[in-house]
Order: structure tokens, then C-alpha cells, then sequence
């Protein structure tokens, strides 16, 4: 009984993959919690009102505006008495008046009157899905915070195969469990930052110094400790990835900024520093676009040591976190420098790359590491930079779990 007292409002519209949601109903109850169904007027196209109400054991929702008055099951009120609001299955449709702020149904007031948690399984053709307005709709309720689920690749009900299946009820269930009653993990009420991605350093209005970095590794980590129970702060330079979920994210462009992003973040427990940050920035950044003059010499620029975010964390003091890890990527004499690193830098331990070329380390899928701690050093095969990130994410936790 994972569930049990725990209140889900669950908002049925007006997909195939609707017959599928009494089967969640009969799953939620099963596990203890109360639920309570409100259905679109597509919706109860597809599932009639009393199989929901008799499988809930409560009324449905259908009208915003129902005659009995609104201090039976109001728009305000429903989303009062829920812990968590799932939209399954979410229409392209109900997505996009979500995405506009609508209320002119008594789903989309509800979801719009809502302080709770929400969480959509998206169900439509695939076609549906893959439209940019969709597309578009879905990364604006990521933004917003809202959890999405899904959706499956598989075959249609529209004879079609390709992404736009609901989720199967086993996983709404599973989400819904994850969300309300995590298991303790061994980081349970430990605090953890994490830094990940290149930093940006400008040069004009419209340049900047960078690197390949593509903050697959550092993001990667600070999920897998989030997934054992470690409250999570991600300081993150500009990437291309989604904000994993369940943490604090904080987004910074450059090395100072990151910095500070980092100070602000501690006390915590421990400290990766997964980020690539530029070891230097432009010692002037030019006030308006630097302009190409015909016969005249190129612009000349000149640099300046960025702070070492890692050195400052790892440096003693009071609010030094417990274990500081490092990254090194290098090209050359790789366990050396990585060892020279962790010595100067003071860092309990480096998690050490070679990024030469050829290597499609940096920016790519997979990573080959070696850590460097005090008791020496381990060679990791050859994995994706998931499972790096779950070794050494236990790795963390077995290290704080001894100190
Ligand atoms: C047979 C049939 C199946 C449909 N299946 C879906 C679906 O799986 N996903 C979807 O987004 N829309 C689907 N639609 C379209 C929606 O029902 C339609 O956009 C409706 O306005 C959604 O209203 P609602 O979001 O208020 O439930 C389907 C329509 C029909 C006629």
C-alpha cells in the first residue's frame, strides 16, 4: 500500500488510450490511495463516467458549471483536496490549452487553478505528437515544471507505429509512486551539488569562448544522485539537455557566475564538479560587436585567469563539503595530471577522461574514466555516461556513508 492517504486527481481526456484508465483506477486504489476522476467531454466519449465513479467510489467531474452548484466537486476545490493532479491520457489538445493558460473546461480550470504537483501522459497519433505546436506545447509545460510522462514508441491504435502511445498503466503507477512516496535512498537527506556543461565567456555582445562540453556527464550525475534520495543542486552552464528532474537547477553562462551560483548553493555534503569551465576569460569584453576591417590586423585578445570553482570548494574551511570531486579532461600524460590535480587542487577524488581526439568522449554518449582517490587508481570500462554516473553515484554514497 505505497499510497495509502495519498490524493490523486486524475483528468481523463478525450484519447484512444482512455480505455486503459480504469485499469490505473483499480491500480491507485489497489495501493491505498483515494482518487477521484475528472473527465473531458471527449473523454467520456471513450469511458463512460459510471465505470469510473463506480471503480473510484466518487462522483466524476464532467462541468465546470454543474446545477447542483459549485460547492460539490468546484474547480478550486478539487484541486484543494489532491496531492497530485495526472492527466492521462493528455490530447495534443488539453497539452495546448494547458500551454495557453485556458480554463474553459472544467479540466483546464482545474489544472489552471492548480498549486500541486502535475504530471501528463501524453496519448495521440504520432504525427500529433511530433507537430512543433506540440512539441512546443510540451517543452513550455517542462519549463513550467510539470512532469511528463512518456510518451511510448509502439504501434497505434491508428495503424500507425513511431512515438504517441500512452504510458501503460504500470508506469502512471510507477511515476505516481516515485513522486509521492520515494523509497529513502542511501543519500536520503544529504545535499549534493553538482556542476555540468562548458561555461560561456564573452568576448563581444555576440561571441563567446567555449568548449565541446555537452553536460551529458555532469547532468547524468546529478540525476543518479537525485535518484538516491539526494537533495540536488545542479549548476549547470549553457547545454542543450533538459533540467533533469527533481532538483534544483540553476542556469549560469560563465565561470564567475558559476562560482557564485556554487557558494550560494553550500553548505552541502558533497561537491562534483563535473562542469568544463574556461580556465580563462577575455580581460575586456568589447561593449558592441567587434567589426571587421578591410587592410586592418585581426582584434588581438587578451586573457585572464577564471577562479577555480574546484580549488575554492576543495579549499579547507567550515563549509567545505565532506568529499570534493574533480573531473580532468585531458589529452596527454592523463593519470599524471589527473593526480597532480587532485594534490593541488585538494579534491578527495578525480574522475579522470582523455578527451583526445578520436576519443568521442567530450560531447559524446559513452565515457572512460579513471578515478583517482588517496587509496590510488581504478580503471572503469568503457559505459555510457549513465552508468559512470550511477557508480559513482553510489561511490558517493558509500563515501559519506563511512565518514
Ligand atoms: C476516434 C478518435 C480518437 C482520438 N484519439 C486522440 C488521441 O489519442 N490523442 C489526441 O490528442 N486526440 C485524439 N482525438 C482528438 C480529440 O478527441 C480532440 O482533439 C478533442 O477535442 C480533445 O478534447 P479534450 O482535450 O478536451 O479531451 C481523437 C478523436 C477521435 C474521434
Amino acid at each position: 500500500m505505497r499510497l495509502a492517504g495519498k490524493r490523486v486527481l486524475l483528468i481523463v481526456s478525450g484519447g484512444i488510450a482512455a480505455y486503459k484508465i480504469p485499469e490505473l483506477v483499480r491500480l491507485l486504489r489497489g495501493e491505498g490511495a483515494e482518487v477521484r476522476c475528472v473527465l473531458t467531454a471527449a473523454g467520456a466519449k471513450f469511458v463512460t463516467p459510471l465505470v469510473l465513479q463506480t471503480l473510484s467510489g466518487h462522483p466524476v467531474g464532467e462541468d465546470l458549471f454543474p446545477l447542483g452548484g459549485e460547492a460539490e466537486i468546484g474547480h478550486i476545490q478539487l484541486s484543494r483536496a489532491a496531492d497530485v493532479l495526472l492527466v492521462a491520457p493528455a490530447t495534443a489538445d488539453l497539452l495546448a490549452r494547458m500551454a495557453c493558460g485556458l480554463g474553459n473546461d472544467l479540466a483546464s480550470a482545474v489544472l489552471l487553478a492548480t498549486d500541486k504537483p502535475v504530471l501528463v501522459a501524453p496519448a495521440m497519433n504520432v504525427r500529433m505528437w511530433q507537430h512543433p505546436a506540440t512539441q512546443a506545447n510540451v517543452a513550455t509545460l517542462r519549463a513550467r515544471g510539470i512532469g511528463v510522462i512518456g510518451p511510448e514508441s509502439g504501434p497505434m491504435a491508428c495503424n500507425e507505429f513511431g512515438p504517441g502511445r500512452m504510458s501503460e498503466p504500470e508506469a502512471l503507477l510507477a511515476a505516481l509512486v516515485a513522486l509521492l512516496a520515494p523509497a529513502p535512498g542511501p543519500l536520503a537527506g544529504r545535499h549534493v551539488l553538482v556542476t555540468s556543461g562548458p561555461t560561456h565567456e564573452p568576448i563581444d555582445p555576440v561571441r563567446y569562448l567555449a568548449n565541446r562540453s555537452s553536460g551529458r556527464q555532469g547532468h547524468a550525475v546529478a540525476a543518479a544522485l537525485a535518484a538516491l534520495g539526494a537533495r540536488v543542486t545542479l549548476v549547470s552552464g549553457p547545454v542543450a539537455l533538459a533540467d533533469p528532474e527533481g532538483m534544483a537547477v540553476r542556469h549560469v553562462e560563465t565561470a564567475e557566475q558559476m562560482l557564485a551560483a556554487c557558494l550560494e548553493a553550500l553548505p552541502a555534503d558533497a561537491a562534483v564538479c563535473a562542469a568544463a569551465v574556461a580556465d580563462w576569460r577575455v580581460a575586456e569584453i568589447a561593449a558592441g560587436k567587434l567589426k571587421k576591417q578591410p587592410g586592418a590586423a585581426a582584434p588581438r585578445l587578451e586573457l585572464v585567469a577564471n577562479p577555480d570553482i574546484l580549488a575554492t570548494l576543495a579549499a579547507p574551511g567550515r563549509n567545505r563539503p565532506r568529499l570534493v570531486v574533480g573531473f580532468a579532461a585531458e589529452t596527454a600524460d592523463l593519470l599524471a595530471h589527473a593526480e597532480a590535480k587532485r594534490r593541488q587542487k585538494q579534491a578527495d577524488w578525480i574522475v579522470a577522461n582523455d578527451v583526445g581526439g578520436g576519443s568521442g568522449i567530450m560531447g559524446g554518449t559513452e565515457n572512460e574514466i579513471h578515478l583517482l582517490t588517496a587509496a590510488g587508481v581504478e580503471h572503469w570500462p568503457r559505459l555510457a555516461k549513465e552508468e559512470v554516473a550511477r557508480r559513482l553515484a553510489l561511490r558517493i554514497a558509500q563515501a559519506l556513508a563511512a565518514t
